[in-house]
């Protein structure tokens, strides 16, 4: 039976981690970290998740400002609000909630924050800066993952690890990540060929794949780590990972549950990456 990667637990201890810094920052330098949240339209998942952004930065003694614009807003009128969001010095970092709306491209928004505020790492800026290992900011969310691998105390060097999913915001950046640790990599996607034998090979299986309970017990080796970024709405109302969790949990060695893994570590890594956003551009050097 797999032992449970507790989540909450370990966001819990990254943002206080990141209080007490803050409360250093604000003490010793009279500097109070500052996150702008911009949600445009009425997506009703992007509204928990930017209030889960708020609360949180209540939590660790950031100010957060947030910009809820109408589901008609223009790309002219959301670059202008970034521009100014990017002039603002009260303002550290600044996060757009994807999806945009249609009318928006949301590359173009992504190229005007300006790389130094932008705390998703989104930017083509930072994404090169990660490619090449010498990074400011990781993007939330494959961040996250590593603390929760980090926390299992297994070593990821020399280990087979495989990512299902290809995105810009997951996929991509956390097969970089784990890459960085000397693992072997595998990236599988909607076009892979036999993906239970893929996935098998795992040591470390990352599922990104937004599809509820996709992975099942025959794709995954005996003892290996699960890690489950999923977070799927299901048709009763409940939240469901792209693992289906209690046949998987019978054969891997450690699992993230869903809701309380993944989910938690993402918005504990924005609060740090807002946190060194706020010292860099504050001359202060950064030691977390
Ligand atoms: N939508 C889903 N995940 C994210 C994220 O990490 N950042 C932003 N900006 N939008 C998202």
């Amino acid at each position: 039976m797999a032992k449970l990667i507790d989540g909450k637990q370990v966001s819990a201890r990254v943002k206080e981690q990141v209080r007490l810094e803050t409360e250093k920052l604000k003490q010793i330098h009279g500097i109070q970290p500052g996150l702008a949240v911009v949600i445009v339209g009425n997506d009703p998942a992007s509204r928990v998740y930017v209030n889960n952004k708020k609360k949180a930065c209540e939590t660790v003694g950031f100010r957060s400002y947030e910009y809820a614009l109408p589901e008609e807003t223009t790309q002219a009128q959301l670059l202008e609000l970034v521009e100014t969001l990017n002039a603002d010095s009260n303002v550290n970092g600044i996060l757009v909630q994807l999806p945009v709306p249609p009318q928006i491209d949301d590359k173009a928004v992504i190229n005007a924050i300006s790389p130094e505020k932008d705390v998703d790492a989104f930017h083509p800026a930072n994404v090169g800066k990660i490619m090449i290992g010498d990074y400011a900011f990781l993007p939330c969310t494959p961040a996250g993952v590593m603390e929760l691998l980090a926390s299992t105390g297994v070593e990821i060097a020399g280990k087979r690890c495989v990512v299902i999913g290809r995105s810009n915001i997951v996929g991509k950046p956390m097969a970089m990540l784990l890459l960085h640790k000397s693992g072997t990599v595998t990236v599988c996607h909607s076009r892979t060929v036999d993906l239970p034998s893929v996935t098998k090979e795992a040591d470390i299986l990352v599922a990104a794949v937004g599809k509820a309970n996709f992975v099942t017990a025959d794709m995954v080796k005996e003892g290996a780590i699960v890690i489950d970024v999923g977070m799927n709405r299901l048709e009763n109302g409940k939240l469901c990972g792209d693992v289906a969790f209690e046949e998987v949990s019978a054969k891997a060695s450690w699992i993230t549950p869903v809701p309380g893994g993944v989910g938690p570590m993402t918005i504990a890594m924005l609060m740090r990456n807002t946190l060194t956003a706020a010292m860099t551009q504050n001359g202060v050097e950064v030691k977390l």
